[in-house]
Formats: structure tokens, C-alpha cells, sequence
């Protein structure tokens, strides 16, 4: 076998904070290991029209703290089609690359099992929606749980003074994870998830009684899961004689200076993805599982775990 001499790295899908920290680790990883690293700029997209750069220690310097990725990002339809991956490795091959890693969520782990058929592929599990199999937590998680945590603080600042009911919409595609873990960090009146059923006249019923019962603010977490219309549900709110407003947090979520736990995670993750592929491993996502790193295989990767149910929704009403 031949022995790893070049290996190739990309960030892929929605960016999260600790990319920047995670490519920095396994750049200077590779490096420490007496390996060439090339960088593929915009993920899949740069990959299959060869937009490579190599890497060395220095060009990594000081992006720890950066949110974002200095490699760039896209969505790539044609990693899709059946010639997308056969296209991607023989730019690899062209390149002398013999192994890959794959920085990113659920999607961008698609790609990275399509790509170990034809080349070693190691994946790093990276999404704010902390919703990879197998997965305790994933890069950027932590961060987007506490910028939306601020901003909620903010919202039942001024919910408070007006005795007004805030809508707020949190991202996590169909997980609710970010949405509970927010709801709790940010102490709310009710939390929407698409994992657990509600509707609309229980939540203005609820929110009636419980500024009838004094409250001065009632925030609601909706995950965007849920398919829930915020702006309808206010407008419910409204018709029933409550002061509602509704605002979505949207990719403010995704901006923030990776948190310390972001950046620990990503620097772990990346140096472990560069050692797995040195032992001659492959075919998974590098996560923590049960407080340990670990390789999980792509198919039990792809398949979220699901973290929330009725018991959270329970949860977050009783501590309201
Ligand atoms: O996967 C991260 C995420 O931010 C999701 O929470 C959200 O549903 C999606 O990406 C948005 O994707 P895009 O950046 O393509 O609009």
C-alpha cells in the first residue's frame, strides 16, 4: 500500500463556528506528521472545478478564533449526479492526494461516503445542528446555542417592558436539538419542536393564561423544523388581544466567534481525523460519542439521533 504522502481538506455545507479552528488543526497536524496538505476552497463546489491551494503551517496562522471558514463554502448539486464523486477523485488523483477530509454536517457526509469508494475519506462532524448520528455535540453547536441565548435575553428585555409575547425562530433544519438546548440555556415559556405535535390555539391559550397570571413576557422558541408559521402564530397571537411580534434569528446563528468548548472540539476532531487516516482508517465521521472521540461509520453518521421529546417540552414549561 502506498504509504499517505499528500492529503486534501475542504469545508462543506452551512458553515459553523470552529471550521476555522478545525481546518488549523489538521493542517497543522498533517504538517507535524511530515504530510502535504492541499486546500479545496467552496467545498464540493471547488473540489470538482479544481480550485486547490496547498496549505502550510503559517497559512493557517491565527484563524482559530475566526467564525466562518477561510476555505469557503458552497451547497453542490452535482456531487448528486452519479459522475459528480468520479469527477472529484480524479482531480484528487491529478493531484496526488491519498486521503480527504470532509469538514461539515449530514449533507456534506453524504459526499464524504461517495468519496471514501474511491479514496480514504475521514469526516469531521461539523453543523449548528448538533444533529449527526451518534454524535454528543458537533462544531459550531455550542456557539450558535449561546448566540441565540443572548439574543432571546435580549428580546425578553424589552418583551418584559412591554408585556409582550416574542416568537423567536431558531435554524436546526429538522432537529429541534438547538431550539430545546437554546430554550433551556435562555429560560422561555414554550419551546416548538418538530419532534413532539402543537398548535396554534394551545399556544395563545397558554400564552393568555400566563400573562393573565402576572408574567410580564412570554418567549417562544420555534425550531424551523417544526413548520410551524411564526409570523401566523402571531398574528393569532394578536386576534386574541396579546402584544405579539416575531422575529427570526436566521444565519445570525451561524456568524459567531467560536466559544471555547467550539474550538476545543474542532482542534480535537481535526488532529484525530489526520491520525485515523495515518492508521489507515477510513469510512466515517470523527465525533465525540460518550465523551470520547471516535470514528462512526458514515451510514450510523447520516442517521440523526433523536434528542427531543415530549419529556423536554415538559421540561421547559415546568422551569418557566
Ligand atoms: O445546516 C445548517 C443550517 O444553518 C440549517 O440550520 C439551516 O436549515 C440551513 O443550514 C440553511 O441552509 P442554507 O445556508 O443553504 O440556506
Amino acid at each position: 500500500m502506498r504509504q499517505l504522502e499528500r492529503i486534501a481538506v475542504l469545508t462543506s455545507g452551512g458553515d459553523a463556528p470552529g471550521d476555522c479552528a478545525a481546518v488549523r488543526s489538521v493542517v497543522r497536524t498533517a504538517c507535524h506528521f511530515g504530510l502535504e496538505v492541499l486546500g479545496i476552497e467552496d467545498g464540493y463546489s471547488g473540489l470538482l472545478d479544481r480550485h486547490f491551494r496547498i496549505l502550510d503551517r503559517m497559512s493557517v496562522a491565527g484563524i482559530n478564533a475566526l467564525p466562518g471558514t477561510v476555505l469557503g463554502s458552497a451547497r453542490e448539486p452535482r456531487m448528486r449526479q452519479p459522475s459528480g464523486p468520479e469527477v472529484a477523485a480524479a482531480n484528487l488523483r491529478d493531484w496526488n492526494v491519498d486521503g480527504l477530509i470532509i469538514i461539515g454536517g449530514n449533507g456534506s457526509q453524504a459526499g464524504a461516503k461517495l468519496m471514501d469508494a474511491h479514496l480514504p475519506t475521514v469526516g469531521v462532524a461539523s453543523t449548528i445542528d448538533g444533529d449527526l448520528g451518534g454524535a454528543d455535540a458537533t462544531i459550531g453547536f455550542d456557539t450558535a446555542v449561546n448566540t441565540a441565548m443572548e439574543a432571546i435575553d435580549r428580546l425578553k428585555a424589552t418583551a418584559t417592558s412591554h408585556r409582550r409575547v416574542m416568537v423567536v425562530q431558531v435554524m436546526g433544519r429538522d432537529s429541534g436539538y438547538l431550539a430545546l438546548q437554546t430554550a433551556m440555556a435562555a429560560g422561555v415559556e414554550r419551546l416548538i419542536v418538530p419532534e413532539v405535535p402543537d398548535n396554534i390555539p394551545e399556544i395563545v391559550k397558554d400564552a393568555h393564561e400566563q400573562l393573565m397570571g402576572g408574567k410580564r413576557h412570554y418567549i417562544a422558541v420555534l425550531a424551523e423544523g417544526a413548520k410551524m408559521d411564526g409570523e401566523l402564530l402571531v398574528k393569532e397571537l394578536s386576534a386574541a388581544g396579546l402584544d405579539a411580534r416575531f422575529t427570526n434569528l436566521g444565519y445570525v446563528q451561524r456568524g459567531g466567534i467560536p466559544t471555547a468548548a467550539d474550538r476545543l472540539l474542532a482542534t480535537r476532531l481535526g488532529y484525530e481525523a489526520v491520525r485515523r487516516l495515518l492508521a489507515g482508517q477510513r469510512g466515517g465521521v470523527m465525533m465525540m460519542t460518550h465523551g470520547r472521540v471516535k470514528l462512526t461509520p458514515f451510514d450510523i453518521a447520516l442517521v440523526a439521533t433523536p434528542r427531543v421529546g415530549p419529556a423536554d417540552v415538559a421540561l421547559v414549561r415546568a422551569v418557566s
